[in-house]
């Protein structure tokens, strides 16, 4: 798919890997939308990119400022790439806690509404403001990528209710892509492995060596930008569709 001169979505646009995506989506010589809630970071990226990128305050949790987001997105020309790249809060739910008392189902709730039922609403929206735009010659309107997540989906323990969310997330990928076909839509899911970015706080006695050790080449941590690379090859690939890439550099976890 050709990218100069339309538009994409990216959510979560000013943290680690969607700044990633935006970057390399403008590279492309696409209009980019940075979509998230950190007022400070997207207008410094916006103003780093310059004219092809512009900063929409979007909270994903409301679907009326998702809907403004897809909105001014459109604007800037026809909406090909839809990218969900946003976080939310870090949770840590073992099925039982230490006195063995059920994790409280509202925590579990709350995290499937960011990481899944957000990255669906993300979803339909870009795909209505998509379906609204002409075909391309080769029959197709756009993409739409999604964030899983590779390691969580294998089941680390401690964490039901990310991996839930995620799990939920590569799911709908192959689905999504089979319900928007007629339309002309893509859609494809990123799982990665482990990049550094701020979504990471370390307990005490861990750090990034450690996590990277267990990355066996390229070793250490993944630079943010292969995950924009990523979406960019994605976009640009016709042939990509309702599947799951994992990039992880065969990064391989534990029981933790
Ligand atoms: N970093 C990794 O190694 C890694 C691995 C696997 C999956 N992921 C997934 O990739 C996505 C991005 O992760 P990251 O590492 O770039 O995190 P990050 O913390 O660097 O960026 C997340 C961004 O989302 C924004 N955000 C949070 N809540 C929002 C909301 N309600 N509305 C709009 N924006 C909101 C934040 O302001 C932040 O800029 C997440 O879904 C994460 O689970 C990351």
């Amino acid at each position: 798919m050709e990218l100069t001169g339309a538009s994409a979505l990216v959510t979560g646009g000013a943290g680690g890997l969607g700044a990633a995506t935006v970057r390399r989506l403008s590279q492309a010589g696409m209009h980019v939308v940075i979509a998230d809630l950190a007022e400070d970071r997207g207008q410094e990226l916006a103003k780093e990119i310059g004219d092809d990128a512009r900063f929409v305050r979007t909270d994903v949790t409301d679907e009326e400022s998702v809907r403004t987001a897809v909105d001014a997105a459109s604007e800037l020309g026809p909406l090909r790439v839809s990218v969900a790249a946003h976080g939310g809060p870090a949770a840590r739910s073992r099925v039982l806690g230490r006195d063995d008392e059920p994790y409280p189902l509202d925590l579990f709730r709350q995290t499937l509404e960011i990481f899944l039922t957000r990255t669906f609403c993300v979803l339909q929206q870009a795909a209505a403001a998509m379906a609204r735009t002409s075909k391309l010659e080769s029959g197709q309107r756009g993409v739409i990528i999604n964030t899983g997540e590779y390691r969580r989906v294998r089941g680390q323990a401690g964490q039901s209710d990310y991996s839930a969310a995620k799990g939920g997330v590569v799911g709908l990928g192959l689905v999504a892509a089979r319900d928007l076909s007629p339309l002309g839509i893509r859609v494809m899911t990123i799982a990665p492995g482990t990049f550094f970015t701020p979504a990471f706080r370390f307990g005490r006695g861990r750090g990034p060596g450690e996590v990277g050790n267990s990355c066996p080449i390229p070793s250490g941590w993944a630079g943010r930008d292969e995950y924009g690379m990523l979406v960019r090859q994605i976009a640009e690939n016709d042939y990509l569709n309702g599947e799951v890439i994992r990039i992880d550099g065969a990064q391989r976890f534990g029981l933790r």
